[in-house]
């Protein structure tokens, strides 16, 4: 596993993530995602993808889902991530994601994929519905990062398995076909590669949580962001120190606030000496806010520019499209398809 830092020192690497249009996105998905992404497109070549496909395995309403796809697509463009630097696109709009799972399908264990741990977490969350493409989620997810012969594949924690997983079918792969996909290495960030829930700090901060008071939205409005972190959990002490087992309330508030300032959890301890709880919430809220609310702005922006959003979305999706054909190609005359 990478560090930032350590990705930084090696030039003309590429880069690949994608984020579910599975509803708003949260402060997790910024911090643990978005924050590298906009920092290795200065240094990389990117392709970040809306992983439309993933969200299927919701089987969720599709006027909702085209909606969350194509604000996820502004979004996108909102926070930075720029299309003359960055490929931006559509995971179904490029179809060789499809045919590359089916091979990688062929070459992935059915024990080992039954090992993931996010396979077993949602089968238990919608017992009702665990259907073969959940159980297949990982391998798309590989087949993603693998069509790009990606380096690097910034992400959050909750990740990590999944990115072993393409590492060993990529490696597999390799050793029976000859070289054919790069080995990518994830890249966490130093600070907040796993955000909690704001009313419980013993799980993920995450869009599809039953509390409204857990996950901060990126499109909240300033006064509900407020709100939502006055009445943050934390705990019966009233020293602000970072100390993640012990203390995971105020550890989340903080790792939250140096992750946006970049600056070390030691250093925001040091900022809130003498300071109490409230005082605590109150700056870590403004913190959030000054990020989010330029985003928001030209995301409104965006949104309203339907034909722009729409004509970058077909660019993104030609030019991965020429890279993807480029590995499909070479990974069907490896396998001995005519
Ligand atoms: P998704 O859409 O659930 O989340 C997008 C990214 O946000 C990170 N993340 C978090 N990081 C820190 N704290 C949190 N609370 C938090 N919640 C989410 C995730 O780790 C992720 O990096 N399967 C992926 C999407 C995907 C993908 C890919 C990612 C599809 N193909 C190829 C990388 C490479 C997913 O569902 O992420």
């Amino acid at each position: 596993m990478l560090n930032e830092s350590n990705a930084a020192e090696k030039p003309q690497k590429i880069v690949f993530s994608a984020i579910q249009p599975t509803g708003a996105l949260t402060l997790g998905n910024y911090i643990g995602a978005v924050k590298n992404f906009l920092a290795l497109q200065e240094e990389y070549k990117c392709y970040y993808a809306v992983a439309d496909l993933h969200s299927v395995t919701a089987n969720p309403e599709p006027a909702l889902l085209r909606k969350n796809t194509l604000d996820l697509f502004a979004l996108f463009l909102a926070f930075g991530l720029d299309p003359a630097r960055s490929t931006l696109f559509v995971q179904s709009h490029v179809p060789f994601h499809t045919a590359l799972t089916w091979v990688l399908n062929c070459n992935t264990a059915f024990g080992e994929a039954k090992r993931m741990t996010q396979f077993k977490d949602k089968s238990q969350k919608s017992p009702q519905n665990v259907n073969v493409g959940l159980f297949d989620y990982p391998v798309l997810m590989a087949a993603d990062i693998l069509l790009y012969k990606a380096d690097y594949v910034p992400i959050g924690k909750d990740q990590n398995q999944h990115l072993e997983l393409t590492r060993a079918v990529a490696e597999r792969f390799n050793a029976r076909y000859g070289a054919t996909f790069t080995v990518p290495e994830g890249v966490n960030p130093r600070c907040g590669a796993k955000i909690f829930s704001l009313a419980n700090p013993a799980v993920k901060m995450s869009k599809s949580d039953d509390n409204p008071s857990g996950p901060v939205l990126l499109l909240d409005p300033p006064d509900v962001i407020a709100a939502k972190f006055r009445r943050a959990v934390t705990d019966s002490e009233t020293v602000v120190r970072y100390d993640p087992k012990n203390k995971p309330g105020v550890s989340n508030l903080l790792a939250i606030y140096a992750s946006l300032l970049d600056i070390k959890t030691s250093k925001a301890e040091k900022d809130f000496e003498g300071a109490d709880y409230a005082a605590l919430k109150s700056r870590v809220a403004d913190v959030v806010i000054s990020v989010l609310e330029p985003i928001q702005k030209r995301y409104r922006e965006l949104a309203a520019d339907k034909a722009s959003v729409a004509s970058l979305m077909k660019d993104g999706a030609d030019k991965a499209s020429a890279a993807a054909y480029r590995t499909m190609s070479k990974v069907y005359k490896r396998i001995g398809l005519v």
